[in-house]
């Protein structure tokens, strides 16, 4: 049981790096794998409720069992455990849930615990005939899950190489884990797997992983040295919660705790625009979405930037006067993208830690710093700070603007009447309404 286990991690783990390409587009996961995902250090910030459902109905030989132990004590070892980083949890189940080899979410509080616990798991060499896939499903959902944190991302990965005894209960509590947000995977194991049922258990099609345990099992012992000592399968992993981390955000809407930043240069707006701008925001905080104490607002304009004096015997050319006046209509947005991830992040700046964290970027204005706009953007997505984009004018190409945010993130005031109207828009992008 547990070798196929392990199998199936080592492929559940590939397997998800190829969901991450295939769902949601190249530019999502070029910026995943290119640039936030290379440092081990991300590992650190990954946070989730994890529970793997194991089909014990079966049995393996012993044999690989010490193996099984060193690889999730490895995996589990690129984590921050505890209460501020990953948790995980286990049910194991044949005919009935096999306690002996569960574990809740919060059993083992710390890293050295976690991995002490899973050298403790017993090797329960047969546990029954039947497939009861649902109990373990409920098991997880009312038991386990019970423990978690809230507004923490919940993912559970069904593992199994038969179908299930009772196929419509097994949909039945899948559905209903499903639609408090909790994300599922399946991944099933040679020709005796519906793939159908895993569908109905996942919701979607592209969250089932079909494995040829045949084949497979040639290539164990490869698999097995590659794994331990390969971290790129780790990384994919990583990679796929950080954007489950996006769906999960997606499906909370606005129910959860959100900190919202409103960021513009306020010496490029003019009056007319900072006005348009506090309309906007005035809409925006009063909306019955937002106003309760579940959403804070903040707003970042930097120090306006007010043209200095210059005398009758500082410039000599015209070039040089230019240049001066410019400094006026230059968008220097760059250092208030700086300031957005510490007022965003840190808790003296009033920011939440479990908050959906959101900057509004109003553009206005030719970049002049297009490239450090874009840079720091991702630093902000990096940091889970999800970015939209009000633009003011048409001065910045379409492809500088999907480089700083998606483009379901990007609005055009430039296309509708009233900032009423764009912030009614900008409410329904991000609280899903
Ligand atoms: C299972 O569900 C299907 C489709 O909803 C239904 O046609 C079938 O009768 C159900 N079977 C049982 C045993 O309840
Ligand atoms: C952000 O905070 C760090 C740590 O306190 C500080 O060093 C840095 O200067 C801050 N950056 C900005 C732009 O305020
Ligand atoms: C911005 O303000 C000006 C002047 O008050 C107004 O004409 C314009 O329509 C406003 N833009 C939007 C998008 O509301």
């Amino acid at each position: 049981m547990w070798l196929r286990t392990l199998i199936l991690l080592t492929l559940a783990i590939s397997a998800f790096g190829q969901a991450m390409l295939n769902r949601n587009g190249e530019r999502i996961v070029d910026t995943v794998r290119g640039e936030i995902y290379d440092e081990w250090d991300d590992c650190k910030n990954a946070r989730a409720e994890i529970v793997f459902i194991i089909d014990g109905s079966r049995s393996i030989p012993q044999i690989d069992f010490n193996k099984q132990i060193t690889f999730l004590k490895s995996f589990v070892d690129h984590f921050e455990i505890g209460k501020n980083g990953m948790r995980f949890g286990a049910v194991t189940f044949g005919d009935k849930i096999i306690k002996d080899n569960t574990f809740g979410l919060t059993q083992y509080a710390s890293k050295d615990q976690l991995k002490n616990g899973i050298s403790n798991i017993d090797f329960k060499p047969d546990d029954g005939d039947s497939t009861e896939t649902y109990l373990a499903i409920k098991y997880a959902h009312g038991i386990i899950f019970k423990d978690a944190r809230p507004d923490i991302k919940k993912i559970a990965i069904v593992i199994t190489d038969g179908q299930s005894t009772a196929p419509n209960k097994t949909a039945e509590q899948a559905m209903k884990m499903r639609k408090e947000g909790i994300l599922i995977f399946a991944i099933g194991v040679g020709k005796d797997v519906s793939e159908e049922e895993l569908h109905t258990i996942t919701g979607r099609n592209d969250y089932v992983f079909m494995v040829d345990k045949y084949s497979l099992l040639k290539t164990v012992r490869t698999e097995l040295r590659k794994l331990t000592c390969n971290s790129d399968k780790v990384h994919q992993m990583v990679a796929c919660l950080h954007l489950s981390d996006e769906e999960f955000r997606e499906k909370q809407g606005c129910r959860g705790m959100v900190d919202i930043n409103f960021v513009f240069d306020s010496s490029v707006m003019g009056y007319e625009d900072t006005r348009n701008i506090t309309t906007f925001i005035k809409k925006s905080v009063t909306d019955e979405y937002l106003d309760n104490k579940k959403v804070l607002f903040g707003m970042i304009t930097g120090k306006c930037q007010a043209l200095k004096d210059f005398y009758l015997n500082t410039y000599q050319t015209r070039t040089e006067i230019m240049k001066h006046l410019d400094i006026f209509h230059k968008t220097s947005i760059v250092s208030l993208l700086q300031k957005v991830k510490n007022v965003s992040t840190m808790t003296k700046y009033g920011a939440r830690n479990r908050a959906r964290k959101v900057a509004v970027i109003f553009l206005k204005g030719k970049l002049s710093e297009p490239q450090g706009v874009i840079t720091n953007a991702k630093v902000l997505s990096k940091n889970g700070i999800e970015v939209f984009v009000i633009k003011m004018d048409d001065l910045n190409s379409e492809n500088t603007l999907t480089s700083i945010t998606r483009q379901r993130n990007i609005l055009d005031a430039t296309e509708i009447k009233s900032m009423v109207q764009l912030s009614s828009e900008f409410l329904n992008r991000l609280c899903k309404r």
